[in-house]
This record gives C-alpha cells, sequence and structure tokens, in this order.
C-alpha cells in the first residue's frame, strides 16, 4: 500500500457514527468551496461513506447518500458547486478510469472524493488530502496526511496540523 508523505498530518478519535458525521461537516467548513482530490482509505465499514454524508449533508444536500458501489460515480449538484463521490471498490482494472472520462471529473471544477483509491493506482493523479479510518475501540481512528499545500490549509482549519516527522527531519 502506498504511504503517503505529505506537508501536514491530523488526527482524531470518532466515538461514534454522530462523530464521523459531524467530522464530514467540519471538513466542509474547512474546504470552503474548494475543489480539492481527496482520497478515503480504510477497510470494508470503516465509515468512508458516513464522513461523506456528513460532508454533502453540511454542503446542503438533503437527499438520501447511496454508495456508488456498482456505479463507481455518483454526482452532486450543489450550491458550493459539483461534488463526485467514487467508490472504486468494484472496479475491475484502473484503465477502466480511462474509459468513464476520470479526467473531466477531476480537471479541477468539483470536488472529488474517492473511496477505495488503492484501486486506481497508477491513473489517479495524486490528492490534495489522504483520509484514512480504522477501527479503534467501539469508534474509528482518523488520520489525515495534507499533500498539496491547499490540503494542508484545510486540514488547518479542520482539525489542526501536526508537524509531519518527515519535514522535522528535512530541518536537522
Ligand atoms: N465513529 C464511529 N464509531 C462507530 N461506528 C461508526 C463510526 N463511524 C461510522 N460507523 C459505522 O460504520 C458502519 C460502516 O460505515 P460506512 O458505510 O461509512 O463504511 P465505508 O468505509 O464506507 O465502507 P465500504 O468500504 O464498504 O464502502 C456504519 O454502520 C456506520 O454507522
Ligand atoms: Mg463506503
Amino acid at each position: 500500500m502506498t504511504a503517503y508523505q505529505g506537508v501536514a498530518r491530523g488526527s482524531c478519535w470518532l466515538s461514534d457514527e454522530a462523530a464521523t458525521v459531524a467530522a464530514g461537516g467540519g471538513l466542509a467548513a474547512a474546504l470552503a468551496s474548494r475543489a480539492l482530490l481527496i482520497f478515503l482509505r480504510g477497510d470494508l465499514g470503516a465509515g468512508k461513506t458516513t464522513l461523506v454524508r456528513g460532508l454533502l449533508r453540511a454542503l446542503g444536500h438533503s437527499g438520501a447518500v447511496k454508495s456508488p458501489t456498482y456505479t463507481l460515480v455518483e454526482p452532486y449538484d450543489l450550491s458550493t458547486g459539483p461534488v463526485y463521490h467514487f467508490d472504486l471498490y468494484r472496479l475491475g482494472d484502473p484503465g477502466e478510469l480511462e474509459f468513464m472520462g476520470i479526467r473531466d471529473y477531476l480537471d479541477g471544477h468539483a470536488l472529488c472524493l474517492v473511496e477505495w483509491p488503492e484501486r486506481g493506482e497508477g491513473v489517479l493523479p495524486r490528492p490534495d488530502l489522504v483520509i484514512t479510518l480504522r477501527l479503534d475501540g467501539v469508534g474509528r481512528r482518523l488520520e489525515t496526511v495534507a499533500i498539496s499545500p491547499e490540503g494542508a490549509e484545510v486540514l488547518d482549519g479542520w482539525l489542526g496540523q501536526e508537524e509531519s516527522p518527515d519535514d522535522a527531519q528535512d530541518r536537522r
């Protein structure tokens, strides 16, 4: 699995589903309409779609949030701009992303949230932010790495930043 080295890191513990929804809302606020590419990593049932649901609700989406497991992508046309929610779990081959015209989604006009980005490795570009969710006690641990300066800005407004150990090492 790719180990992401970024410019900043953050983490928090989410005690229950409501906390994951709230974290998604906080991310929406920190994004402030930036059209970033965000990877959501974590096992089946880790809470990726729950986080997206909280984000979409906070951006004003009132309907259901379907997991796009079979359609691969679900579009949302929101007042803050377009959002595409991808779930690549059932992607057979990263090359299929070219067929679905992935570049048109990722041309910078829309916020793109990608569950199971590992499945698109080699075709998907570098994200701005990588969020990883994992089971931790009765809740979930959320860890995030900002890859781009814009991602770091969002992370700062969302969870606050911890200095990346790699950056600290660079200065020694
Ligand atoms: N912080 C939390 N603590 C406990 N349960 C949680 C938490 N956040 C989400 N859940 C629960 O985890 C379950 C799975 O969530 P979700 O569907 O969002 O996972 P997912 O990562 O999108 O899975 P998949 O890879 O299958 O798409 C849901 O039942 C949800 O209520
Ligand atoms: Mg999901």
